[in-house]
């Protein structure tokens, strides 16, 4: 290996004594390639597999805690015991090559496309639609639903804890329903879960309460929770990137065993919100962060060199997204001192040698600027 590179191959030992094996871990994306009745099929475990071998952990795509959460077709499901097997089959697929398995666990909210949900009943904090054309108008949940929805991602937790997963990631980022409880621009209501910046902070934090709880009864301590988030909203009233500090001030003291920020380009600047607009989110976030929780920073790493500028930052763990698809083995090219092999361009021929799932493979080459040579 190329000493340059050896530090992001160091272990880590996270907060509950489960050590990493080193820095890089998988990115959760969603593939749309599940099998129609919510299992996870063949062709997606395979996808995974061919990307175990040299990450630490591998968060999977978001799986749904309650039927109307729903956010994708071909999504895996996880809102029902019946779907444990079938979680089960992909925990195992990635253990087996080396990998940590953290599922990660959402629900949709108003991103739910109409026809995925039980009698088209889009629900979100309040009945503000999404930015986007053709967004429906989603319904306002009642106290007692939100509170199911709480219950609901501690049963989803107990699954995972069953089916054999090593933790759960709470997705709480990329505009879905804990995101759209955190923000004022989606969140308008005027009981305990919406007013004031504490208060828009009551969902999240109880859900990260429950899954800790859950996992408290039904796990050992080697269980690992962690929980994501994104920094800024474009809109305005939205998400800043100073209500982002206060809240990740919070979450630091949550005994979370990891944060994960999910943002598309590692170095971006913040919008607003904070005083020195030319600090990156990632230095603004470490800062406030300090090492009471490791945080993983994400979005468009490509080379080893790209990598080694983003631990330069002090970040401790750095996930990859496009590029573990683009090259399923970079970080064993990375450790084996290949670092010039890796590829950086998708190449349309080689769906097969990449092992990837057809519907996955069709969204990518059928959206230009998405991935790289596309
Ligand atoms: C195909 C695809 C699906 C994604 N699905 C998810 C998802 O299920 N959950 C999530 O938190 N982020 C999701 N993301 C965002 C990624 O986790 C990651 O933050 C983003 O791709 C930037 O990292 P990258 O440049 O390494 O790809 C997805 C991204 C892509 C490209």
């Amino acid at each position: 290996m190329n000493p340059e590179y050896q530090d992001m191959f160091a272990p880590l030992t996270l907060k509950n004594g489960i050590e990493l094996k080193n820095r890089l871990v998988m990115a959760p994306m969603t593939n749309s390639s599940s099998n129609n009745d919510g299992t996870v099929s063949d062709e997606e475990v395979d996808y995974y597999a061919r990307r175990s071998k040299g990450v630490s952990m591998v968060i999977t795509a978001t799986t749904y805690v309650t039927p109307n959460g729903k956010g994708f077709p071909n999504q895996f499901a996880a809102d029902r015991d019946a779907m444990i097997p079938s979680l089960s089959k992909l925990a195992k697929r990635i253990q087996g090559e080396g990998a940590k398995a953290i599922l990660q666990i959402f629900h949709a909210g108003k991103m739910s496309p109409i026809d995925l949900v039980p009698d088209g009943d889009v629900v979100s904090a309040s009945d503000v639609p999404a930015d986007r054309e053709g967004a429906a108008k989603p319904r306002t949940l009642r106290e007692e639903e939100v509170e199911e929805i709480i219950e609901a991602f501690g049963e989803t937790t107990r699954r995972a804890i069953e089916a054999g997963y090593d933790g759960v990631e709470i997705h709480g980022a990329n505009g879905y329903l804990i995101q759209q409880f955190f923000s004022p621009h989606s969140n308008l209501r005027e009981d305990k879960f919406g007013g004031s910046l504490e208060k828009r902070m009551t969902f999240p934090l109880a859900i990260i309460d429950k899954v800790q709880r859950v996992v408290k009864e039904h796990a050992d301590e080697s269980f690992i929770v962690g929980y994501r988030f994104s920094p800024e909203e474009p809109e305005t009233p939205g998400i800043t990137m100073d209500e982002t500090l206060h809240f990740v001030d919070v979450l630091a003291d949550k005994e979370l065993d990891y944060l994960h920020v999910s943002l598309m380009d590692f170095f971006s600047k913040p919008r607003r919100g904070v005083e020195d607009l030319d600090k990156t989110r990632i230095a603004h976030l470490l800062e406030t962060i300090g090492d009471r929780v490791p945080l993983i920073g994400v979005g468009s790493i490509y080379t080893a060199e790209d990598a080694k500028l983003a631990f330069n930052t002090g970040i401790p763990l750095l996930a990859l997204g496009r590029e573990l698809i683009i090259d399923p083995d970079w970080v064993q090219k990375v450790a084996e001192g290949r670092e010039d092999e890796i590829v950086t361009e998708i190449d349309k021929e080689k769906q097969e040698e990449l092992v990837v799932p057809g519907p996955l493979w069709n969204n990518i080459i059928n959206t230009p600027g998405w991935f790289p040579g596309v």
